[in-house]
């Protein structure tokens, strides 16, 4: 056979990225086709087939995929396709599912995605960019230090900044001049206190297929106070009211594929639309380019279509013919972190009572190692545990009771997942 021909049609896939989300994309296509053709890397203590690989060396990830036979190429994190993972594959035999670096900005600068939304009508909060702190003085004193501070360039998750005082914002751009100096690019935008929703979605560059509605719990404590940190929790799917689903659809999703068109970008991925309902009206406060985490922990999950056509389609420029169908139910995660994260923790403690948790829960990991065969934790973020059930209370229960069988020292996890009010995702008070 031609190893050309045999590369090309070759059922097997290389997740990139360590996280639940990469744990969950594995299990997904490994539903589709099978373990054994599924690799990720570096993956984790729970991946089966995890491969430790650098994966911002994208020659290192070309040979690891020829020497394995790995047709396609799915990544996980924002990381890579910031920097061009997918333009580097792009003249190779490998196919890779992801925005190329010019769509990827998108998410990789604030400026880029805000003036993109300006130019394409996309709803979303009225901003001011600045390129030198000392600029802000006056806007901040008008606001009275009540609007949104957005750092311009991928940070992890920590870019954003909520202000409620001058006191607070002019903090926020004191460490940004620690950290930047003076001449740094950000943003002010107006805050829009409402309910938070991410429709996570794909596109082949000519459509977009929505997954359901989610919510994830950013704060580490409940009733969503304390610090930021990846994601405490999620489920899916939000009850949405149609109205709002409509108003998304129309003001956010169409003109957003309308832009990726006109601008003929790379797009064929993953896109998701962090999106604040206020008073009926939805706004789009950031663009991700890759799977929300822990979202799609709860996603994939629900997902019946099949990932691996999905990703094909998008490829293909056929994604309009994939029809999306969903498990019904709802589903619940529920992370469990080390104690001290998001700040210091300790890793390397040992994980008890996995085995003790039922075959209908779903256990994906993030910060854990396998050694000598026992799982240990490796990071802030350690575990996802992933309950369905009709209602979404009954999610919530099964979920907590196998969290009660899972132990390991100074283990933390919230206890309100999936309790949030949303009255104005609802629309019905
Ligand atoms: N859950 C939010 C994010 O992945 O960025």
């Amino acid at each position: 056979m031609n190893i050309q021909h045999y590369k090309h049609s070759t059922k097997r896939i290389l997740v990139l990225g360590s996280g639940g989300r990469e744990h969950a994309l594995a299990w997904k296509f490994a539903r589709d086709i099978g373990w054994k053709n599924v690799f990720t890397a570096p993956g984790n203590g729970g991946i089966p087939n995890s491969h430790l690989l650098n994966i911002q060396d994208f020659k290192a990830v070309k040979d690891f995929c020829e020497w394995q036979q790995i047709g396609m190429i799915f990544v996980g994190p924002e990381q890579p396709l910031a920097e061009g993972i997918v333009d580097y594959f792009k003249s190779t035999d490998i196919q890779i599912i992801g925005p190329d670096k010019q769509a990827a900005k998108l998410e990789a600068s604030k400026i880029f995605a805000k003036k993109f939304m300006q130019k394409y009508g996309v709803s979303t909060a009225s901003f001011h960019v600045f390129n030198h702190t000392a600029d802000a003085k006056n806007l901040i004193a008008e606001k009275q230090g009540n609007l949104v501070i957005k750092f311009d360039g991928l940070a992890g998750g920590k870019g954003v900044f909520v202000c409620s005082s001058v006191a607070e914002a002019q903090e926020v751009l004191q460490k940004l001049e620690q950290s930047y100096g003076k001449n740094v690019p950000f943003i002010i935008e107006d805050k829009i206190q409402g309910d938070e929703v991410s429709v996570i979605a794909f596109t082949d560059g000519r459509s977009i297929k929505t997954l359901q509605p989610s919510q994830d719990h950013k704060q580490l404590y409940e009733g969503d106070t304390g610090p930021n940190t990846g994601g405490m929790g999620a489920y899916c799917p939000v009850d949405l009211a149609p109205e709002i689903m409509a108003d998304i659809n129309k003001n956010i999703i169409a003109p957003t594929l309308k832009g990726i068109q006109t601008e003929e970008m790379h797009y064929k991925g993953v896109i998701y639309f962090g999106i604040m309902v206020k008073d009926g009206k939805s706004y789009l406060l950031e663009y991700n380019v890759r799977f929300g985490d822990p979202e799609t922990e709860v996603l994939l999950p629900a997902l019946k279509t099949s990932l691996w056509d999905i990703g094909k389609a998008c490829l293909q420029g056929n994604l309009s013919e994939i029809t999306m169908t969903f498990n019904p139910g709802y589903f619940v995660d529920v992370v469990l972190v080390s104690g001290g994260y998001p700040g210091r923790y300790e890793k390397g403690k040992l994980i008890n009572g996995l085995k003790d948790v039922n075959d209908d829960i779903i256990v994906f990991h993030a910060g854990t190692k396998s050694e000598n065969g026992q799982i240990l934790t490796n990071g802030g973020r350690v575990l996802n545990v992933v309950a369905h059930a009709g209602t979404l209370e009954q999610a919530r229960s099964k979920a907590y009771e196998a969290v009660e069988k899972i132990k390991f020292d100074r283990m933390y996890f919230r206890k309100d997942i999936g309790m949030r009010k949303n009255y104005e995702l609802k629309m019905d008070n």
